[in-house]
């Protein structure tokens, strides 16, 4: 095994199909109904065209970037994905360890399998967190503090999940999402509210929404914006997260950052992202199936993958840092049309 190693995100999805029960499998790789969204998060990437330049000396490639203030070594950040013990037993310990070792930015999910304690303890790094917002205000009050007092630097909070998107192979295989491991002790409905400005009073970490998709759903006075369609787990029929970028990216005009997630399997596909906007980009469903191949070192080996992906695209695009990838890199379907 360890002298067969997947070389592509591909082939870690194939693996962890392997690796897992049917039922976990299904979780973390279904959609919503239909999946069209599923299908198109990743088929969008596809039908955008790189416009390389050649006559650039790329003998030295800087992908680090930065994210208030923090220096990541590359734009690819771990997403929040809830479970992560259903692919391992050492859960978000193993992938915070995993996303540490490549200096990226993990995000924990509010769905953890294992406690916001235990994940900052389990090694030093720059970790951003996710909420969901309750109308029992108590719940998401107490897991801010936890997250502030652990060190976490920012939170993402998700708005796209008034109720849960209809996940058919969940329902099929009457899928039960073991609870977290952080609301030990908490009372939980599923009703969900977006208060940003009582967030805002109880925190003062930076807050980022996740989960739009609209020009008309960017909101002033937060720290940034995550393009979003999660994991085309809610509604189907929204749009790729890709198409939706560029509308969004010109709606915030450069006020705060932008970053996107959704359909992220290649390293031309961090590249893509970046030319269109994108401050950095945000990785899920193959750093769950690197955990549940290989463990921590799966999920590592994910990471550097995606980073060395990115550095040969970069190379080849005639692009020696982040900041010289330019929209007029990608060729977009309505620039074809044009
Ligand atoms: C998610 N996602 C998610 N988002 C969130 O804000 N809180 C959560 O707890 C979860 N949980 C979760 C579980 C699983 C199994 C998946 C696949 C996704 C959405 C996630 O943050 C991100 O938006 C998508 O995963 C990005 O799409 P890709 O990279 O998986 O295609």
């Amino acid at each position: 095994m360890e002298d067969n190693l997947p070389v592509n995100v591909r082939e870690y999805q194939e693996l962890a199909k392997k690796a897992l029960p049917k039922m976990a499998y299904d979780y973390i790789n279904g959609g919503a109904e239909d999946e069209h969204t599923l299908r198109e998060n990743i088929a969008a990437y596809t039908r955008i065209i790189l416009r390389p330049r050649v006559l650039v000396d790329v003998s030295k490639i800087d992908m680090s970037t930065t994210l208030l203030g923090y220096t990541m070594r590359s734009p690819i950040i771990v997403a929040p994905t809830g479970g992560h013990k259903l692919a391992h037993p050492e859960g978000e310990k193993a992938t915070a360890r995993a996303a540490a070792s490549c200096n990226a930015i993990m995000v924990l999910s509010f769905s953890s399998s294992c406690k916001i304690e235990d994940v900052a303890s389990s090694c030093n790094a720059i970790r951003f967190y996710q909420l969901y917002v309750y109308k029992n205000r108590n719940v998401s009050a107490t897991l801010v503090r936890r997250a502030e007092s652990c060190g976490f630097k920012a939170l993402l909070l998700t708005v796209d999940t008034p109720m849960l998107g209809r996940r058919e192979a969940d329902i099929r295989n009457k899928m039960v999402f073991p609870r977290s491991g952080n609301l030990e002790g908490l009372m939980t409905t599923d009703d969900h509210d977006t208060d940003i400005e009582w967030l805002k009073s109880i925190t003062s970490m930076p807050i980022f929404l996740k989960g739009i998709v609209t020009a008309e759903d960017v909101e002033a006075g937060v720290a940034g914006v995550i393009v979003s369609n999660h994991g085309a787990r809610q509604l189907d029929y929204a749009p790729a997260t890709i198409a939706a970028l560029e509308e969004v990216v010109r709606a915030v005009a450069g006020a705060v950052p932008v970053l996107v997630d959704g359909g992220i399997r290649r390293g031309t596909d961090v590249f893509k992202a970046l030319a269109l906007g994108a401050r950095a980009v945000m990785v899920g469903r193959p750093v769950f199936f690197g955990l549940a191949a290989r463990g921590e070192a799966g999920a590592r080996h994910v990471i550097e993958m995606l980073n060395g992906e990115l550095e040969v695209a970069m190379a080849l695009c005639g692009c020696r840092s982040v900041g010289e990838i330019t929209r007029s890199h990608v060729m977009t379907e309505g620039d074809r049309i044009r």
